[in-house]
């Protein structure tokens, strides 16, 4: 039996055994590239709990948790910028030490697909800011950079991918030389995959030779980071702390000295910063306290009546925002992931249209309604697992919070520009420049500071302010 065919018996094996044989229907009148092909997509999958999660949440829908015993989830609330505590003093200057030892590193989850946003390429390669049309990798690249000038040390940036945009985003890298880092601190992990599932619980193909899958959500970092070596090369590098954020921000403060500091000095396991909801129906996840621990709740799954709910002085009972910026203690994910294939986060399922091949005729479906479910796991079903209470910083939407979802209207291109524009105008306020404005109250002109020129406001008053008459970018 040559390659090819031992690795056919051992999966098709796999396929009988998980009810899936369907999934081999057309091979024998593949060709040999599109035969490995179809193996190759098969090697991905792992069909031993298949089985299971068929019956658990592609034909039956999990139960939903019960959500009435769950109160809102305690946090620290946002340090007054101008007054900062002496608490707050100290957890910055621990941060900027784990910083300068070398004991951080950041994590960008970018393996989405980016379906609602309609950019063809990786969404980190969306060029995003107003005036020099930096991509979101290029900013948080500079941040990084700027971090480590500051404190004399490299520092590790961790970027998991899928296996759909894990080429165009290592070309992107070398195509921009690491947008000036060194290449051999940037480290691409790919995430790993789902197969969508017809409802009766079949694996769906996308064409004769190709499984239709997709990334497992960003809840897949962690197994990924352990079964990738992402885990052990981060120890080998004495890194302890992970600065996690998603690829869509381009606000985040990808190495928040603060908020690392605060983790380190409580011993928390998993960390999270958390805004005041814009209203009850914003479409973010909500940090609660059930049983004692934190969650998230997403806001498709948050009854309307806990949307709504009011504390006796009036305000919104229920209003932390999950801005998906997390710090993680490198220890707590290899905790989780020690015995990888005892572990897993819940998979959330969705139904979805996914284009596929009709297995009677061969015939490609494009579907006009949802005709798939897809599951993915999310990192933060992570945070009622930690053994310490979890830490939820409070910070200011505006200096932080304004992600690209969207092709149009709340959370796009438009808003997160706007967005970068305000806060570079607010920066040079506090620098004593004087920015025009419009009778709207709208910087009269587009404003962009590079994050190599300053990662807050503080960082400008240093320097004399820039005349705004017109579009400022300031280096
Ligand atoms: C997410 C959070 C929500 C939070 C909001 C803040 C979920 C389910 N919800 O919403 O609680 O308030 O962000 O912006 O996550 N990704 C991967 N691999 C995947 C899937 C996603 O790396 O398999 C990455 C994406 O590249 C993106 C991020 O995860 O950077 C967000 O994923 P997305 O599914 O768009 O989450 P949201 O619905 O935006």
């Amino acid at each position: 039996m040559d390659n090819r065919q031992q690795r056919f018996e051992v999966m098709r094996q796999r396929c009988e055994a998980a009810g899936q044989r369907h999934l081999l229907r057309f091979w024998p009148g593949l060709s040999d590239d599109e035969r490995d092909a179809l193996l190759a997509d098969l090697e991905q999958i792992d069909f031993v709990p298949i089985q299971r999660l068929v019956e658990t949440c592609v034909r039956n829908i999990p139960p939903h948790a019960d959500f009435q015993c769950i109160e809102p989830a305690p946090f620290v609330p946002r340090p007054d910028p101008d007054h900062p505590s002496d608490e707050t003093h100290a957890a910055r200057d621990e941060g900027w030490s784990l910083l300068r030892a070398g004991r951080v590193a950041a994590l960008t989850v970018a393996g989405g697909q980016g379906t609602r946003l309609g950019f063809a390429g990786p969404k980190g390669c969306l060029p995003v800011s107003p005036i020099r049309r930096k991509p979101l990798f290029q900013l948080f690249a500079e941040q990084i950079l700027a971090t480590e000038r500051r404190v004399g040390h490299p520092i590790r940036w961790y970027i998991m991918t899928s296996p759909g945009n894990d080429d165009a985003t290592r070309a992107f890298f070398r195509e921009h030389r690491a947008f000036g880092l060194d290449p051999g601190n940037v480290v691409f992990f790919p995430q790993g995959v789902m197969p969508a599932f017809a409802p009766d619980g079949r694996i769906l193909l996308d064409q004769p030779h190709r499984v239709a899958l997709s990334p497992d959500g960003h809840g897949g970092s962690l197994l990924a980071m352990a079964r990738r070596g992402v885990l052990a090369e981060m120890a080998a590098h004495g890194i302890e702390y992970i600065s996690y954020f998603q690829v869509d921000n381009p606000l985040v403060r990808c190495l928040d000295p603060l908020f690392v500091g605060l983790h380190a000095q409580r011993g928390s396991e998993m960390s999270s910063k958390m805004v005041p909801k814009s209203d009850d129906l914003e479409r973010v996840g909500n940090f609660v306290l059930a049983d004692g621990h934190v969650r998230v709740i997403e806001y498709s799954d948050l009854p309307d009546s806990l949307a709504h709910a009011r504390n006796p002085d009036g305000s919104r009972r229920f209003d932390a925002a999950n801005l998906a910026i997390h710090v993680l203690s490198r220890g707590f994910v290899e905790r989780l992931t020690r015995d990888a294939e005892a572990f897993g986060l819940p998979w959330h399922r969705a139904e979805k249209k996914v284009p596929c091949i009709d297995l009677g005729t061969g015939q490609r479906i494009e579907p006009a309604e949802p005709n798939a479910i897809k599951l993915e796991a999310f990192i933060f079903d992570a945070l009622p697992l930690t053994q310490t209470p979890s830490l939820i910083l409070e910070t200011d939407r505006t200096e932080e919070f304004s992600p690209v979802k969207n092709a149009t209207g709340v959370d796009s291109l438009e808003t997160a520009q706007r967005d970068m524009v305000r806060r570079a105008a607010r920066w040079l306020d506090v620098a004593g420049a004087r920015v025009p404005r419009r009778a709207d109250g709208e910087p009269a002109h587009p404003i962009e500071i590079s994050p190599l020129a300053a990662l807050s406001a503080d960082d400008l008053r240093a320097r004399p302010p820039p005349t705004v008459n017109g579009p400022t970018y300031v280096e």
